[in-house]
């Protein structure tokens, strides 16, 4: 069977400078290792849907150099055409896939909110109005299944299960309500933030709500081993947070802090969640273990491409104003590779765009490096590394769709 997804990435020749592969070889020593192992079956084994690659090489610039000038080169940000007409098109889409298990999400989850009638229910009720993407309850059900594959247990999710793809929206919801008020950001896909609309005070006590709310059913689900995974993902949410209110001065520990940040910030998240189906499901810690480096390879993909979205997209597309990071004082991905093409944004990411003409001219270095097609090119190797953990999965529609889904988290476009 064809490749489907690789087909529709546009090839490009963007040069790989020696600096981008030592922050490549530096920045994660056990993560440049799978990366660039000298021989190594890439995009996993017993899988039909993809052929597996093996790349044979000598040392590891050689191998992160062959393999980016032949076929891994980056997809645009871009979707492409050929997604829609090539053969593949009969295989369901991971959202139409888990689409059964995810009806009523937003319902259930305003039960749980439930509080009477009151200011404090329209805040909380406020963003799950079911226009959300549903992301994370997608991965969650998907693995959930694709782990239940894999233990020969058929028919539907456990109680326990759907319950974590309704905490892992209320826990992502109150993080942004909280995330919106440290930004004072007043736009949120395409709607007034709740602290713009209620106030500051409001919106922490509505976010507050939330957290508890999924506490509660998280307590509910009876499981002392999926209670302390998820609480983790709380400790990582805040921690994360004051990652990023600081910065490094030292440019290779300043991209393990971003790395460290956006794992925190956002991969935990995915990668607990979907740790916790698997543990209700199987009691075998290496199948917990690729639950998790899925979630965590294809969350931290995730934020990459968010951050380069945050330089490339309109802000109609976003739902928000585009540059935020900036704006913000935050040295995502794009700024942090253009630093090594041009050492003056050094000095205006220690002080955080903050003089005036920092967001201006940071903005246009950026555009004249190769930072976009670096953190690109660097979200597809997390997307490598996730389909390599998953497809150690017994091969199932779930586990395919979630191979599937790694193409789309590098394609999407908003
Ligand atoms: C959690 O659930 C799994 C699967 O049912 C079980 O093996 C494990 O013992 C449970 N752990 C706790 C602490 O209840
Ligand atoms: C580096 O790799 C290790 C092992 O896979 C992982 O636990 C850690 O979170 C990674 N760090 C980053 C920044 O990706």
């Amino acid at each position: 069977m064809a490749i489907p997804w690789r087909h529709c990435w546009r090839w490009t020749t963007g040069a790989t400078s020696t600096s981008l592969l030592e922050t490549i070889c530096c920045f994660n020593g056990s993560y440049a290792t799978s990366l660039l192992r000298g021989t190594g079956t890439v995009a996993g084994s017993g899988n039909e849907g993809l052929s597996s690659r093996t790349v044979h090489t000598t040392s590891l610039g050689n191998s992160i150099l062959t393999r980016h000038k032949s076929r891994l080169l980056y997809p645009t940000p871009k979707p492409c055409g050929c997604k829609r007409i090539h053969s593949d098109a009969k295989l369901k889409d991971p959202f139409t896939l888990a689409q059964k298990d995810l009806n009523n999400l937003y319902d259930d989850i305003k039960k749980e909110l439930f509080v009477s009638k009151s200011e404090l229910k329209s805040l909380c009720d406020y963003y799950f109005d079911g226009k959300g993407k549903a992301f994370r309850p997608m991965i969650v059900v998907l693995m959930a299944r694709a782990c239940n594959s894999h233990s020969n247990r058929d028919g539907d999710l456990l109680p326990g299960q759907r319950s974590i793809a309704m905490i892992s929206e209320m826990i992502h919801t109150a993080s942004l309500v909280h995330d919106d008020v440290i930004d004072g950001s007043d736009k949120r896909r395409g709607k007034t933030t709740i602290n713009e609309v209620w106030g500051e005070r409001k919106a922490i006590l509505a976010g507050d709500f939330i957290l508890s709310a999924a506490s509660m059913a998280l307590a509910r689900i009876g499981n002392n081993t999926v209670v302390s995974v998820l609480s983790q993902v709380m400790e990582d949410l805040v921690r994360g947070e004051f990652m990023q209110l600081g910065s490094k001065e030292n440019e290779k520990e300043r991209f393990k802090h971003y790395l460290d940040k956006t794992f925190k910030k956002t991969a935990s998240l995915i990668a607990n969640s979907c740790k916790a189906v698997s543990i209700l499901v199987n009691s075998d810690p290496e199948v917990h273990e690729i639950a998790f480096q899925y979630g965590r390879n294809v969350g931290i993909a995730f934020q990459l491409v968010d951050d380069v979205l945050d330089y490339t997209a309109c802000a109609s597309q976003l739902g928000k104003p585009s540059a935020t990071d900036l704006k913000l004082g935050l040295a995502t991905g794009p700024v942090l590779f253009a630093c090594q093409q041009f050492p003056e944004l050094h000095g205006m990411i220690m002080r955080r765009f903050s003089s005036s003409g920092d967001v201006a001219r940071a903005w246009q270095y950026v555009q004249e490096s190769e930072g976009v097609d670096q953190t690109n090119y660097l979200a597809q190797h997390y997307c490598q590394e996730a389909i390599r953990q998953i497809s150690l999965l017994r091969p199932s529609l779930e586990r395919d769709a979630l191979i599937r889904l790694t193409q789309m988290v590098l394609t999407r476009d908003k």
